[in-house]
């Protein structure tokens, strides 16, 4: 069987399950998924589209309303991107932002001006028709958040201007008859005090749109997709740990029960603990069925002597498919004699992953291997991934709908070639015992201090080539430092190092040097990304 792609499964997973859908449209700045996000936050699912995507298109997906996203360009830039009026001649309400705000004034026969000017930052908004469907119960007087060139100065016919700014005479249109509404700010960034307030009134006042996008309404509909999809066939799910896979997995396993077998590679990587969290907690909490296979004596010997991260981050991947690849071998020769067939692999593929996949803008490679589940693409399997359709924080809710143990929904992202790439110098069985010891202690002195939803990620690293002198007790030491990396970031691709509290970090490096053997000295990393990247290899 040809592996389907990535098309044609997420069709097959929407197909008769979808829920209502409100599509943003993306006109090229980075405020769509924000706004895909706080649509959903109104229990109101959403899907972002391409600007390019023709009309036909888009309305074919069958959508209760469509927001206009807003962009970097002026409307009257050469290369603007631009949207066909019939957009708004098909009876879909339409909620444009900023730059979609202004095409639609345009496409509908409203003025805008190129000013030349910019307004930009936190502004103040009057209202000039509280009552209206948009601003109906906020303040007369709001800050919102403006980007922008050009201005709004005639709304098109058969529109109400229900608000200005002290630059812009039109800075929010509605017209109920034709459910078309328009505001010049961002309602989807914080700074807009009432923004979440205005994007509610449109879904639910202005497109009558309920709020029935819940949890559990997210696990029926996956659960009855997962069901259609794979029907009486088997499949297979590689556990790494992460919150991704075990979700993707307590899914799949409530859809298909004991046609799902899950496969956790041990490749001796891991923290202190969490081999035991995934064969035990998680396997109580849904019941899976695992193979559990202890690859951790093939992964030293593959990695002994190599300390060039490049080269460890190689070895652990290609050590990965082959113990996979075994696993599912086997697995495949078992359920053979069962008559049954094994035809699909599990995956935790998250939304943003698919629209940036969609975007198609190369990255440089930094660092290769990211995705240590990445497996080859040659492996003859259909993929389920019913996360498909949402972001980390929503994954995490439905794990926790589904029961599972909060230390694994809670988890912190951990790299898949895991203390490998943490350990700067080559890796073996002593130096990955010392760094688990004391990873495990910042981790514990980090989640006693309630920090861990303020922190990102804290890698601990083990400078393993580096000595330095100290006194421990009544004698010299020549010992290891240890790095602490507490940081914050929103997405991994910037980050800044965290402002921990100096008596938490004092504990940790008093412990860590107390406690594990051949390290003494804590030190800590206040590099932020760029220029440093978060993990140290
Ligand atoms: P960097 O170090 O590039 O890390 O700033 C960004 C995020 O990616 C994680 N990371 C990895 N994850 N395989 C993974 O699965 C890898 O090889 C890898 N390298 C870095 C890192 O932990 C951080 O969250």
């Amino acid at each position: 069987m040809a592996p389907a792609s990535p098309a044609a499964v997420s069709a097959a997973v929407d197909s008769g399950h979808a829920p209502e859908t409100v599509l943003v449209v993306d006109f090229g700045a980075q405020y769509a998924q924000l706004i895909a996000r706080r649509v959903r936050e109104a229990r109101v699912y959403s899907e972002i589209v391409p600007s390019t995507m023709p009309v036909a298109e888009m309305l074919a997906k069958d959508p209760k309303a469509i927001i206009l996203s807003g962009g970097p360009s002026s409307v009257y830039a050469e290369e603007a991107p631009s949207l066909d009026r019939s957009l708004f001649e098909a009876g879909v309400p339409v909620f444009g932002m900023c730059y979609g705000f202004q095409l639609m004034a345009q496409a509908l026969g409203g003025t805008v001006d190129n000013t030349g000017g910019r307004e930009y930052g936190r502004t103040d908004l009057s209202v000039s028709k509280p009552g209206s469907t948009l601003f109906e119960g906020t303040p007369s007087e709001q800050q919102v958040w403006m980007s922008h060139g050009d201005a709004c100065s005639a709304a098109p016919e058969g529109f109400t201007v229900t608000a200005s700014t002290a630059l812009v005479p039109v800075a929010a249109f509605e017209n109920d008859e034709r459910k078309l509404y328009g505001v010049q700010h961002h309602p989807e960034v914080m700074h807009s005090t009432h923004g979440q307030q205005v994007l509610e009134h449109f879904l639910y006042r202005g497109a009558g749109l309920a709020p029935s996008w819940t949890t559990t309404s997210i696990v029926d509909e996956q659960v009855a997709a997962v069901r259609a999809q794979v029907g009486g066939k088997r499949a297979i799910c590689g556990l790494s740990g992460g919150v991704d896979s075990a979700v993707a997995a307590a899914l799949v396993q409530k859809a298909i029960g004991s046609q799902l077998t899950c496969v956790y590679v041990d490749h001796g990587l891991m923290r202190k603990g969490e081999t035991e969290q995934v064969e035990k907690d998680f396997v109580a909490a849904t019941g899976v069925q695992l193979k559990v296979v202890d690859a951790s004596a093939q992964f030293l010997d593959a990695l002994a002597g190599v300390s060039d991260p490049e080269q460890k981050r190689k070895i652990i991947g290609r050590e990965f498919i082959r113990v996979f690849e075994q696993a599912q071998a086997e697995l495949v020769a078992e359920a053979g004699a069962a008559g049954e067939d094994v035809a699909f692999l599990v995956q935790g593929t998250l939304y943003p992953d698919v629209v940036e996949s969609g975007g198609g803008t190369g990255t440089a490679n930094i660092k290769s291997h990211h995705n240590v589940g990445g497996l080859p693409e040659d492996l003859e399997f259909e993929l389920v991934e019913p996360l498909r359709q949402l972001f980390k924080d929503e994954v995490r809710m439905v794990g926790q709908e589904l029961g599972l143990p909060e230390e694994i929904v809670q988890r912190q992202p951990f790299p898949g070639p895991g203390l490998g790439i943490r350990i700067v110098g080559d890796v073996t069985r002593e130096r990955l015992e010392l760094l688990r010891e004391a990873d495990a202690i910042a981790r514990e002195e980090l989640t006693a201090a309630g920090l861990d939803r303020d922190i990102w990620q804290c890698p601990v690293v083990l400078l393993a080539d580096v000595r330095s002198v100290g006194v421990q007790g009544d004698g010299r030491t020549y010992g290891h430092p240890i790095v602490l990396r507490p940081v914050s970031s929103e997405d991994a691709m910037t980050a800044d190092w965290s402002r921990l509290p100096y008596d938490v970090l004092s504990r940790i490096s008093t412990r860590i040097t107390n406690e594990v053997r051949e390290v003494n000295r804590v030190v800590l990393d206040i590099t932020s990304k760029p220029p440093g990247t978060i993990e140290w290899e």
